[in-house]
């Protein structure tokens, strides 16, 4: 019996599957390679955006001659889509051939339900109705985090390790809080055990995974425990590999994490800083309870301790109440900080969120806007590239890179993509690369 996973989304949604093909491996399911037939596929979606809700959806549609061809195929949706109100309905009456929906918070369910489907059809012949499983409950009093879902891990050598799940912040344009709950630390000797564990294992890069890390234990309310002295405890992990962390909220990452961060031989002098917008208007507008100011000394306080720090940000345009002028406040934002990369994004209106009830900007305007950031921020990065040229940088290898020939591609500590001449074998491996060439977002070199 094969499995195939489809992701959409965030890094949360990549390790989630990798919890998705645990629980289905230890039914004896296998992956599936590519153009094999599959008799499980698990859609595992996001709503971030209306064009990843968009693109979930035609997908699901296309399954349908899949289905067709492959009666057995049992079909299932899951993750944040699900989530949404009226979402679970819509999957119901428009997608007939849909088995099973589960909820963010349901996933342990899946065998369980994938057995419950598969009897169903098994008594077909004598008339048994069809079963199909719509549970996106999502109890508000929830408390327990499932530690017993078995992972298959698939981007080595990074390793995924969730340390909160949820978010308390309701950003008015973001949807996350409705479909993911509020905050829920782990336990922190389950986080430092899954690190140990990932580090015996060989994996060389540890990500740290919230949708806002900043703010690891304050529900734990256990002395002491917090995201600094989190970092603090995995640093002190025998073992050469290297930690990373996203995302973190600019009101929470407070100047103990930068000092940990500064002073810890293994976390990364890397940070993703979303700023959103440039205008203290918008700011406010957003819920982000953060001025530009505040978010700028941040960034000098992070430079002043670590000079070589990579700073990376989410940034979008066309909030409801963004004027030129806010726009220009944000690339001009931009321009001065010098960010290594940035994720731009349009804004998209969210069903239930309160931005999404506000009058809303012409997209000819917002893809002017986006054009101009990513045009901005093109020249920023091919600027910053041209710096580490002559330099000698330690990349952890992470895979083979085909398209230049004999070559493997890694990240240098600050984040940065470096490809160069290398054998398969070194993949999982720390090299000392020198930087001979760069081509705007891409270095290239030799090994050392
Ligand atoms: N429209 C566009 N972008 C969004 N993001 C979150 N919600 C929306 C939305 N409604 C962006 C933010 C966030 C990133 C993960 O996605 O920039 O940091
Ligand atoms: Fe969404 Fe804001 Fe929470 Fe990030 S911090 S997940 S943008 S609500």
């Amino acid at each position: 019996m094969y499995y195939k996973i489809v992701t959409y989304g965030c890094q949360m949604n990549v390790h989630e599957s990798e919890k998705i093909a645990g629980l289905l491996e230890a039914e004896g399911y296998r992956p599936c390679a590519d153009g094999e037939n599959a008799d499980i596929v698990v859609f595992n979606t996001c709503c971030i955006r209306d064009n990843a809700e968009r693109r979930a959806l035609g997908n699901i549609g296309v399954i349908k001659a899949e289905k067709k061809k492959n009666p057995a195929l049992v079909l299932a949706v899951v993750g944040c889509m699900t989530q949404q109100d009226g979402a679970a309905e819509t999957i119901r009456n428009k997608y007939p051939y849909v088995d099973i929906v589960l909820g963010t918070r349901d996933i342990s369910l899946l065998p369980s339900e994938i057995r419950k489907v598969l009897s169903a059809r098994a008594k077909a012949e004598k008339g048994a109705k069809k079963y199909r499983c719509f549970d996106n409950s999502f109890p508000e009093d929830y408390s327990d985090i499932d530690e017993a879902t078995p992972v298959v891990r698939t981007s080595f050598p990074n390793a995924w390790v969730n340390i909160i799940y949820g978010c308390n912040n309701f950003c008015s344009y973001c949807i996350v809080p409705y479909v993911r709950g509020r905050e829920l630390s782990r336990d922190m000797g389950k986080v430092l055990d899954e690190v140990r564990r990932c580090v015996d294992e060989g994996y060389g890069e540890i990500t740290l995974l919230g949708q806002n890390v900043n703010s690891y234990g304050h529900d734990l309310h256990a002395k002491g425990v917090n995201f600094a002295a989190l970092l603090g405890e995995i640093d002190k992990i025998d073992g050469k590999f290297r930690v990373r962390f996203m995302t973190s909220h600019p009101k929470d990452l407070t100047e103990e994490v930068a000092d940990v961060m500064a002073e810890s031989a293994k976390i990364c002098n890397n940070l993703h800083l979303p700023v959103q917008s440039g205008s203290n208007k918008v700011l406010a507008d957003m819920n982000r309870r953060y001025t530009r100011e505040k978010y700028l000394s941040l960034i000098d306080m992070l430079r002043a301790k670590m000079p070589d720090i990579g700073i990376t940000t989410d940034v979008m345009v066309g909030f409801p109440t963004e004027t030129e002028e806010d726009f220009a406040d944000t690339a001009d934002l931009m321009r001065q900080v010098r960010y290594s990369n940035a994720f731009t994004f349009v804004y998209s209106p969210r069903k239930g969120t309160p931005a999404a009830a506000m009058p809303q900007i012409p997209y000819e305007i917002k893809k002017r806007r986006i054009g101009e950031l990513i045009k901005l921020q093109n020249s920023v990065t091919k600027e910053l590239s041209e710096t580490y040229k002559g330099g000698v940088y330690e990349v952890l290898v992470e895979d083979v890179a085909p398209k230049y020939g004999d070559s493997v591609c890694g990240r240098t500590e600050s984040g940065r993509l470096v490809t160069f001449g290398g054998s398969p074998d070194l993949v999982g491996k720390f090299v000392n690369v020198k930087i001979t060439e760069a081509r705007s977002a891409s270095l290239f070199g030799h090994i050392e």
